[in-house]
């Protein structure tokens, strides 16, 4: 998928107020995923989190949409703001991922930067940044010129920007995202480094992706008799997978 939807969230006030109340009522573990156009936002979208913090498992800061315009800087291309934005966040008392960005060949340094400054774990990745011209208007397609590349083709360079964190960086929580469609495509984001993964492009397809990826993996794993998950997460680092 190419998309340039942007980021249309209603904000944390209209988030708390009608999304937060049903997302508990249906017992879902939140993580709420918040971006600004300034520093100074990103403090503020915290701050109002800390007051539902009890109904919150962790805050996913989004330093990498593609898709604002204008001249918008993507904070996480530059370590030093990343981490200057992670740190504010603690004001939300929180545990923090930061998502990063794979259009950037500073990735591992920025990574360590922004845990460093107390993200205990970085999503990876948000989406690469493509582009698509009509052929019959000879015009670019999308309203913004660029947009985010998700979904299958993806995945390589998610394993690839995974592979790389996890290399620099044992201990960290990595978040893996990135054309995760099957449970193999999900064990290969886990076999590079991911803790954990998420399931995005794939739910435009079949809504129900994720529920049936986590039956496959199910099955996957007792096909293999791998009892936890840990035996996979960065096995790729460890000699490759031993069933
Ligand atoms: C239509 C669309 C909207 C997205 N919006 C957001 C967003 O608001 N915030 C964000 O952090 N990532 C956003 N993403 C990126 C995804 O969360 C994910 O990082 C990326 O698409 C790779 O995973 P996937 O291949 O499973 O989609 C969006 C992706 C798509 C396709």
């Amino acid at each position: 998928m190419l998309n340039a939807v942007g980021l249309q969230g209603a904000g944390v006030k209209s988030f708390v107020e009608h999304d937060l109340p049903r997302l508990k009522k249906a017992n879902a573990k939140v993580v709420a995923s918040i971006w600004g156009h300034s520093v100074d936002d990103y403090l503020q979208a915290a701050k109002m989190l800390f007051d539902v913090r009890d109904q919150i498992a962790a805050i996913e800061i989004n330093l990498s949409c593609p898709n604002l315009g204008g001249n918008h800087v993507m904070f996480s291309h530059d370590a030093k703001l990343s981490a200057q934005i992670v740190e504010l966040c603690s004001a939300s008392n929180l545990p923090l991922w930061a998502k990063l960005s794979p259009n950037t060949s500073e990735l591992v340094e920025i990574a360590r930067a922004v845990n460093s400054a107390g993200a205990q774990a970085v999503t990876l990745v948000n989406t690469a940044i493509g582009m698509a011209i009509d052929t019959n208007s000879g015009l670019p397609i999308l309203g913004n010129v660029r947009g985010g590349l998700s979904g299958s083709a993806l995945h390589p360079i998610a394993v690839r920007c995974i592979y790389d964190v996890r290399a620099a960086l044992p201990n960290i929580k990595i978040i893996g995202a990135g054309g995760v469609t099957s449970a193999e495509t999900a064990v290969e984001l886990m076999l590079a480094g991911a803790d954990a993964v998420q399931v995005g492009t794939a739910t435009f397809a079949d809504p129900k992706a994720p529920i049936k990826i986590l039956r496959d993996l199910k099955k996957w794993a007792k096909k293999r008799g791998i009892e936890d998950w840990s035996q996979v997460t960065s096995a790729a680092h460890r000699g490759g997978f031993k069933p």
